[in-house]
């Protein structure tokens, strides 16, 4: 009797085990390839052919009525779904599977001049109108209402059909900056859930502070971020209010489609704007998505052409970071060619689409779609390229490196083994970087030196790390961190006792931490805690700070580091070291000359790097980390910048955004499949591992 109650048990917990990690894709077809296509933009009797056309370029999905609410629901509570029904029959008869929108992006006119209440009001006042996208408001309930009725009949109709894959709510939900007066009262109730006392917000915001003190909860109003000396207290709850009303509504949104859908997945197209605090915040979504435009003028790519290749770590960084948010992502949009928003809008590099198409890959993505099949021919986005140019049937050149990637996807796909399978120096270089928003928002709010940068900082090791050929996962607070060999703490402003209490368990259980400057300095409101500054973290570094120092930039100071030199100027920590800490770098040619910048320790079974400055160009984070690696016995590739490297499923991807040919050493019993180990700019490696 016993022995069945246990297996009954037993089963129990493995059928919930199986639902939850349920995966919607598979790994044997490697990743797919869709497009962008708005049926309401063209002409029905253009729709076979564009279908077919897409087919023909072997395209495997494409993505539908993402701005079309005033054609689904021409008048309130009056839909119209029989054109969305024949585009679907459509391209299902070109095997095209369908990604259906919930298009709140862009209510109708009926709605905003009905519901004027829904409007976004920028902090300068102005309301924002119909006749762009994106101009109501995620704080009003009115907005909500209506967009949930439209929802509701989309997912009822599409729920469980088998031609729709999945859904993407929205369109580059950002975090709004809203002012509204729904806005104003939403967080006000944020607050009073919150503190639940108004004397407990008064301390938290440290009203005491130039007479700021409130009586009640209704006197308070949306922080005006413009006006000098805001109190960054309540702009720090405001931030995390505005963070939080598009998570809700999203989370709202995916609530009442899993209501209808059948084995149909939800996500949403995030722009990978890190420090915006919604990413990963939705957590009904079944996973997260985002979109990434590499070319638009000038950012920064390698040498003089560079800026038509495009940042080499600008799709590595988001891969890294969305993927760990629940273990698979997509790109919902890449871009297929020239755009039309940036201050120049250049042609991209030949060759450029398909290694940013390689790059999504490389991070271990599930599918990859582009925005957009068809150049458009009038509205805002005249001048954007598509798979096809102006006529609706000239491939671009675009066009033909999907075609080509998704070839190679193909060819891939008879050789494709499970996901994880990555050889072990990959997989023993594994490494954790600890991100929270906040921190950020905090920060930004008292500098100190207006040269500092957050993301700059982070960047610095991100770097480093995937010159070291590491795998990377940006992760929360919620992560296990015990999974990782080492971990890297950035200027992680606000902490607590019960998070500094985990990273030192994390470091005597083995695990190797590194901690840099500004850490653990404010509490959670973000307020300094009444101690020595700096001693949150004493125990664990080993340390004590004395001090810290702000140079300018013209001018910057020296470090030293194992008999090299280097520079530094937006923050740097005095630290007093202890009687554990070795002493790695000091300062020179200050008044605290010979004191030190950097220092390690052995803590348990572990061991703790403390960085306690910010280097001008991040060589000596770079050397820091190789000393620490190589300590560790773990071994790093020397990837020049503008080179990286990853697997999956079995396979190597190196890709190439530097300016000159690069020349790969294979791995023993390694065979390429995909170009060549000479690899030009813009060019990729496919290599299967032994
Ligand atoms: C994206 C947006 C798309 C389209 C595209 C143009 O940011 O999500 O709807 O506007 O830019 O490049």
């Amino acid at each position: 009797m016993k022995l069945r109650l246990f297996l009954i048990l037993c089963l129990g917990i493995f059928a919930n085990m199986t639902v939850a990690q349920t995966r919607w894709f598979d790994d044997k077809n490697l990743t797919y390839t869709g497009v962008y296509y708005y049926p309401e933009h063209w002409d029905e009797s253009q729709w076979e052919r564009d279908f077919k056309r897409m087919h023909d370029l072997g395209f495997e999905f494409t993505h539908f009525a993402e701005f079309a609410w005033a054609q689904l629901e021409p008048e309130e509570g009056k839909y119209d779904f029989g054109w969305l029904d024949r585009a679907v029959q459509l391209a299902d008869k070109y095997g095209l599977k369908v990604v259906m929108c919930t298009s709140t992006a862009t209510p109708p006119v009926w709605l905003s001049r009905k519901y004027s209440e829904i409007l976004i009001k920028k902090e300068d006042g102005t309301v924002l109108d119909h006749g762009a996208r994106q101009h109501a408001s995620f704080a009003s309930p009115v907005y909500r209402e209506l967009a949930y009725r439209m929802i509701e009949q989309l997912a009822r109709r599409y729920g469980n059909d088998k031609r729709i894959v999945g859904w993407q709510l929205d369109n580059e939900p950002g975090v709004q900056f809203d002012y509204n007066k729904a806005a104003e009262e939403g967080f006000r109730a944020f607050l009073k859930e919150k503190y639940k006392d108004i004397s407990a917000l008064n301390k938290a915001w440290g009203t005491a502070f130039w007479s700021q003190v409130y009586t009640s909860f209704d006197e308070i109003t949306l922080p005006k971020t413009a006006q000098m000396f805001m109190n960054h207290h309540q702009i720090l709850d405001y931030r995390r209010f505005a963070a939080r009303q598009t998570t809700e509504f999203l989370d709202g949104q995916c609530e009442l489609i899993k209501k209808y859908a059948r084995n149909q997945w939800v996500t949403t197209n995030y722009i990978p704007n890190y420090e915006e605090g919604h990413i990963g915040g939705s957590h009904k979504l079944d996973f997260v998505s985002y979109t990434r435009y590499m070319v638009y003028g000038d950012n920064e790519g390698i040498g003089r052409r560079g800026y038509r290749v495009g940042n080499p770590l600008r799709i590595a960084w988001a891969n890294d970071f969305f993927r760990p948010v629940s273990g698979t992502y997509g790109v919902m949009e890449l871009q297929p060619g020239q755009v039309n928003w940036g201050g120049i809008n250049p042609q991209p590099f030949p060759g450029a689409v398909r290694l940013w198409l390689w790059s999504v890959f490389a991070g271990g993505s599930d599918f990859v779609c582009t925005y957009r099949f068809r150049q458009p021919l009038y509205g805002t986005e005249q001048y954007h390229y598509g798979i096809v140019g102006t006529d609706g049937t000239t491939v671009t050149p675009g066009g033909h490196e999907y075609e080509q990637f998704i070839k190679e996807i193909k060819k891939l796909r008879n050789y494709a083994r499970e996901r994880e399978v990555k050889p072990d120096c990959y997989l023993a270089r594994k490494t954790a970087i600890l991100f929270n928003h906040e921190n950020s928002w905090s920060i930004s709010r008292q500098k100190q030196n207006r040269t500092w940068s957050t993301l700059g900082h982070i960047d610095k090791y991100y770097r480093t790390l995937k010159s070291f050929g590491a795998p990377v996962d940006f992760i929360t607070e919620n992560a296990d961190f015990s999974e990782y060999p080492v971990m890297i703490v950035p200027a992680y402003q606000m902490a607590d006792k019960q998070l500094v209490d985990r990273w030192t368990e994390y470091v005597k259980n083995g695990g190797n931490l590194v901690v840099t400057c500004r850490t653990a300095q404010k509490d959670r409101y973000g307020r300094l805690p009444e101690t020595r500054f700096g001693a949150m973290i004493d125990e664990l570094t080993g340390n004590e700070l004395e001090f810290y120092d702000l140079l300018l930039p013209h001018d910057p100071g020296y470090v030293s580091f194992a008999g090299k030199t280097y520079r530094w100027n937006t923050w740097g920590e005095i630290l007093k070291p202890g009687k554990e800490s070795e002493v790695w770098a000091v300062y020179e040619k200050e008044f605290y000359e010979g004191k030190p910048a950097v220092t390690f320790r052995k803590l348990g079974k572990g061991t703790v790097t403390y960085v306690g400055v910010d280097s001008k160009d991040g060589a000596l984070e770079r050397d820091i980390l190789k000393k620490l690696y190589t300590q560790l016995g773990i071994d790093t590739m020397n990837l020049p910048y503008g080179v990286t490297m990853e697997y999956r499923n079995g396979f190597g991807i190196v890709l190439n955004y530097g300016e000159k040919t690069y020349q790969f050493a294979l791995p023993d019993g390694a065979e390429v499949l995909i170009g060549d180990v000479e690899i030009p700019t813009a060019g990729v490696l496919v290599f299967k591992i032994k």
